[in-house]
């Protein structure tokens, strides 16, 4: 037959297909999410296996761990005591909070390993949403949790983070908190957006991991007043492009996997780097498959980062950060 343009040429062998891959992962470009405790024990998330809380006083070691198979970023997210927890979330503006401390004791012994703290009040609230609410109880104040995110973000850059990496989706927050570390001296802090923040159901696990899922016996909580509709590409559009303005060093799309499209649409219209999050719901997933024997872990695991790369992700936060370093 005389078929001139044969695809598969280019595809006969190993050596051909690695030479020809367009979209290449690298451990440089993936962060570790880690959940820290106060305990003194490491505590298995049933909903993320293979994941643990990790003691403060184990962490440092478990960084440097990382940092040797190739990692260099991790973000930070505290369970804490549920008795800490108040309406306001308070603890999060106590400068000895557990975060900080992990934070400090990171930076002092990797300093290499950089440091992207979430900024969100749901670690730290009775009700887990992601600020505090207004006088009538049925909504997100979105001013008055800017003034205390710019707090908090000003402690987390004071106590070493390298970037803060706003989550709570309130307008205006990336302005006032780049304002005030213009303002105190802390120019060298990056500010990684969480921009295209949808309200994900694929959230479950995370809120397991870090106690904000409800309250007791109540309703699991809805954030669609703040976050993004899951329906809506060009708002998750403006939302990254208006970032870009407020002088956001990274602009973040989460969930990653089930938004491949609006990786790609912020990838075409924003110069930043672009990150995304493959979440903890979407980690799950495929350990559950797995688990019923149903998917191969490591080839879906490998396929579903690759994807998120060609989408257009120049870095990738995802739970299987530490697993695909160490087995590659
Ligand atoms: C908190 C926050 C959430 C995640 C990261 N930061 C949860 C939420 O918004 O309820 C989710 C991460 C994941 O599911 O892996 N603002």
């Amino acid at each position: 037959m005389n078929i001139p343009v044969r695809l598969r040429r280019l595809r006969q062998s190993a050596s051909i297909r690695e030479m020809l891959a367009e979209t290449t992962l690298s451990p440089a470009q993936l962060v570790q999410p880690l959940f820290v405790t106060e305990g003194t024990e490491l505590e298995p998330v049933p909903s993320l296996p293979g994941i643990e809380r990790i003691p403060l006083r184990q962490l440092a070691a478990h960084c440097r761990r990382l940092h040797k198979l190739g990692l260099r970023g991790v973000a930070l997210f505290p369970k804490i005591e549920p008795a800490l927890k108040s309406a306001d979330g308070r603890e999060a503006l106590n400068p000895d909070t557990l975060v900080l401390r992990a934070t400090r004791a990171i930076k002092e012994s990797v300093p290499e390993i950089l440091v992207f703290n979430d900024i969100a009040l749901d670690p730290y609230t009775t009700h887990g949403h992601d600020g505090v609410l207004t006088a009538d109880g049925t909504d997100v104040d979105n001013d008055a949790t800017v003034s205390i995110l710019v707090e908090m973000a000003l402690l987390h850059a004071r106590a070493g983070a390298d970037f803060v990496a706003p989550s709570d989706m309130m307008d205006g927050r990336i302005r006032a908190i780049r304002e005030s570390f213009e303002a105190g001296g802390l120019a060298r802090t990056g500010i990684m957006a969480y921009s295209a923040k949808f309200a994900s159901a694929y959230y479950g696990p995370f809120r397991d991991a870090v106690g904000s899922a409800r309250t007791a016996g109540a309703a699991p909580i809805s954030k669609a007043t703040y976050q993004v509709n899951p329906a809506n590409r060009r708002e998750a559009l403006r939302e990254a492009v208006l970032d870009e303005g407020e002088w956001a060093d990274i602009v973040m799309v989460k969930p990653a996997g089930p938004y491949l499209d609006i990786i790609r649409d912020v990838r075409e219209r924003v110069e930043l780097p672009v990150a995304a999050y493959q979440v903890s719901g979407e980690y799950a997933q495929i350990h559950a498959a797995a688990a019923c024997g149903w998917l191969d872990l490591k080839a879906v695991r490998d396929e579903s980062l690759l994807a998120i790369r060609r989408a257009g992700a120049d870095l990738i936060l995802t739970y299987f950060a530490e697993d695909w370093a160490a087995s590659r």
